[in-house]
């Protein structure tokens, strides 16, 4: 076997930073070779270094997750370049954040198409591979948001429907050896979180502490935490858990 076919190959989105700089950094630690996916692949060299200074493999590319012939042009890159991928993590997101009354349709539009529109263009274009293989793995990122979220009309629609992806796919693809699962995290210290402290206009550590409070583990969560539930579920171990939505919120959620 040459080093591309004995190596499996994940491809993470949105892995410039946050939980999916976390995420391709632990899958590479478990010996994926890692698609490194975000909106610009100069944004992804980062991700790429921490891995390789670790003597891991990984690609940065350049892609919208919401765009059919990027998607479809990122993961033939993949293919050709790390081998074929048999693991995916949707974990590209965006907030546009904004009570009913003052949400724009553009607010709407972009949260669906990066969050939804997304996953489903990435696991069209990766599930090929996956059935090749008769094994896969797939990973969406909802959040506690799904249960419903004060100025979240937009994003917690869609990760709610994210949820019901997963579900599909589980039943669609489980005969061909592939996974579906979902992570809903609760409170993960991100530039996601930081942003949403600026335009709530409190102290980043402020808001974190205040967050902590109301947690049952008494912090907040970090990008690792989040990395060691999928390095769990893509592993090979856990081909009997399919359809679930995990949370990881530090306490129970229902
Ligand atoms: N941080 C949290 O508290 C939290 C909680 C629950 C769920 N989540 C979810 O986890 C995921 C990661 O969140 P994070 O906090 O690390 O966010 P982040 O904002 O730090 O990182 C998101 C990454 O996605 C990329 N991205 C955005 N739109 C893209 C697109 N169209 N195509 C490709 N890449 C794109 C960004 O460039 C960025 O690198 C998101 O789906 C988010 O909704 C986060």
């Amino acid at each position: 076997m040459t080093e591309a076919t004995s190596t499996r190959v994940a491809i993470v989105t949105g892995a410039a930073r946050g939980i999916g700089a976390a995420t391709a950094v632990r899958l590479a630690q478990d010996g994926f070779a890692v698609g490194v996916l975000d909106l610009e692949e100069s944004a992804g060299k980062e991700t790429v270094s921490a891995i390789e200074s670790a003597g891991g493999r990984a690609l940065a590319v350049g892609a919208d997750v919401s765009d059919a012939e990027q998607v479809e042009a990122a993961v033939d890159r993949v293919a050709a370049e790390l081998g074929a991928p048999t693991v995916l993590v949707n974990n590209a997101g965006v907030t546009r954040d904004n009570m009913l009354f003052k949400m724009t349709e553009v607010d709407w539009d972009v949260v669906m198409n990066v969050h939804l529109r997304g996953a489903f263009l990435m696991t069209r274009a990766v599930q090929k591979h996956m059935i090749e293989a008769k094994w896969g793995r797939v990973v969406n990122l909802s959040s506690v948001s799904a249960l419903g979220n004060r100025g979240q009309a937009n994003y917690s629609t869609a990760k709610a429907g994210l949820q019901g992806f997963t579900k599909t796919l589980a039943i669609e693809l489980g005969k061909f050896g592939v996974t579906a699962n979902a992570i809903a995290p609760g409170f993960i210290q991100t530039e996601m979180t930081k942003a949403t402290a600026d335009r709530m206009g409190i102290p980043f550590e402020d808001f974190i502490k205040g967050a902590a409070a109301q947690i049952p583990v008494q912090r907040v969560g970090q990008p690792e935490d989040i990395a060691h539930l999928v390095s769990f579920l893509v592993s090979e171990g856990a081909g009997f858990v399919s359809g679930q939505v995990v949370y990881a919120a530090g306490g129970p959620r229902a």
